[in-house]
């Protein structure tokens, strides 16, 4: 839990290509910041230690879990949230596919594939579950994400977003 009588500090932050002024304090998780000074609630806290992969976001188009980053270390690299990716094909095909149940895990899932896709724009069915094995859904199997990956590969889905 963030020490609320840390020093707070002015930082600029650039989010879904938005640059964005937050206070913050040096202890503060990325997550935290995201989702309580700048309203951006994709990012879902799970187990806060970096197991779960709900809180995922991609700095500089890698992949990382933003319960264990602290914002401070994400400033001057670009940060992309779930909100970023609207109407991007891998959404799209979530929703297509019904890779989905409660929800929950969904936004982490999302850009975990989405950072799949721009590493490996062809992956093999070995490199998706191995991908795949960072995040973890509680309520569907994991056959339906599979899919929405793979429909996103062979062109099957689209977007007007990245
Ligand atoms: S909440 Fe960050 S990995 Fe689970
Ligand atoms: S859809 Fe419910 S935890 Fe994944």
């Amino acid at each position: 839990m963030p020490n609320p009588s840390a020093k707070k500090i002015s930082v600029s932050l650039n989010i879904n290509g938005e640059m964005r002024q937050v206070e913050i304090r040096p202890i503060d998780t990325l997550l935290y910041v995201l989702r309580h000074h700048l309203s951006l609630t994709g990012a879902k806290p799970g187990c806060l230690n970096g197991d779960c992969g709900a809180c995922s976001v991609m700095v500089n188009d890698n992949v990382y879990k933003s319960c264990i980053m602290l914002a401070i270390e994400s400033v001057g690299s670009a940060i992309t949230t779930v909100e970023g990716l609207k109407d991007s094909p891998i959404q799209n095909a979530f929703v297509k596919h019904f890779a989905f149940q409660c929800g929950y895990c969904t936004p982490g899932f999302i850009m975990n594939c989405q950072a799949l896709l721009l590493k490996h724009p062809h992956p093999t069915y070995e490199v998706v579950k191995e991908w795949l094995s960072s995040n973890i859904c509680r309520c569907t199997c994991y056959q339906e994400i599979e899919e929405a990956i793979f429909s996103v590969v062979e062109g099957r889905v689209g977007g007007t977003s990245e």
